[in-house]
């Protein structure tokens, strides 16, 4: 039996010793303990050399971006972090829609939260949604060193339980600007709904992993994530609250994309 979030395939044993399976480690409503094999994303090797050329021809990612895919390599986690051509779009996206408040949920090892901290004034904030205590901590590390942390607020829990109690915040004093949803994709209809109840006409939501090796047109592939990728694209497409598209990519990540949403 193996813990199961999206990829995260945890050994048992790999938690701490009073972590026993599933329900008592992971809250039910967001993920299923499953054995069986994982969904695997492909990678083509031109694809790669391709994005790593752009990653140094254009893209740039700093010393503290760069440090921190190692962390998340070095402490075992998956590489399942944005692309960095992807994560400077992200910046560049939070830069041009002059976002003050930012919203994510799936911090993993803070890749995407820097670079998006890194596209918010000064006085910005992300708040960033994680569930499990060990990414929060290697991300708490990450944002530090890159030297965005005092933008950056993590809260550790169930994103569903944190969404909730933000919108019960009476500190939380203005809207989010941009949402970034990057975490169970099964949840992923559930999470564009936070993100337009916590955010206002003209928010901007990005929502990672839309097309998932073309498993939204074959849910079979993967029954798990492909029903909540689908919904929450179905939703794009007819909740009157938002006008959106949806891209594919490929690269390091596989065949992939993301959908871009405007709060209308
Ligand atoms: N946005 C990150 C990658 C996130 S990977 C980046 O690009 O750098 C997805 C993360 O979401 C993982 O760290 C996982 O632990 C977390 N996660 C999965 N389900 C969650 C849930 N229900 N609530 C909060 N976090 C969750
Ligand atoms: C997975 C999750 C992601 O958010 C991602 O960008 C790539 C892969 C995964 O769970 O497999
Ligand atoms: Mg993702």
């Amino acid at each position: 039996m193996y813990l199961r979030i999206t990829k995260f395939v945890i050994a048992p044993g790999a938690e701490p010793a009073s972590s026993s399976p599933c329900p008592a480690v992971l809250p039910s409503e967001v993920t299923r303990c499953q054995t069986g094999a994982m969904f695997e994303h492909k990678a083509q090797p031109d694809w790669v050399a391709v994005e790593e050329y752009l990653s140094t021809a254009v893209v740039l990612p700093n010393a503290a971006l760069k440090h921190a895919v190692q962390s998340a390599l070095d402490a075992g986690m998956p590489s399942i972090e944005v692309a960095p051509n992807a994560g400077k779009l992200l910046k560049m996206l939070v830069q041009l829609s002059g976002a003050r408040r930012v919203l994510e949920i799936g911090t993993l090892a803070g890749f995407s939260a820097i670079w998006m901290a890194q596209g918010l004034p000064d006085d910005g904030r992300l708040v960033t949604c994680e569930y499990l205590p060990k990414h929060a901590e290697i991300a708490r590390a990450n944002v530090d060193m890159a030297g965005v942390g005092h933008k950056v607020d993590i809260r550790i829990g169930p994103a569903l339980e944190t969404l909730a109690a933000l919108a019960e915040d009476p500190e939380r004093d203005e809207p989010f600007d941009f949402v970034f949803i990057d975490a169970d994709k099964e949840n992923d209809s559930n999470y564009l709904d936070w993100a337009i109840r916590l955010g206002r006409p003209g928010t901007v939501i990005v929502m990672d992993n839309v097309i998932w090796e073309g498993a939204i047109l074959d849910p079979s592939m993967d029954e798990v994530n492909a029903p909540g990728i689908v919904g929450a694209l179905e939703m794009m497409g007819k909740d009157p609250r938002l006008d959106a598209t949806a891209i594919q990519t490929v690269g390091s990540k596989g065949w992939d994309g993301f959908a871009l949403a405007r709060v209308v």
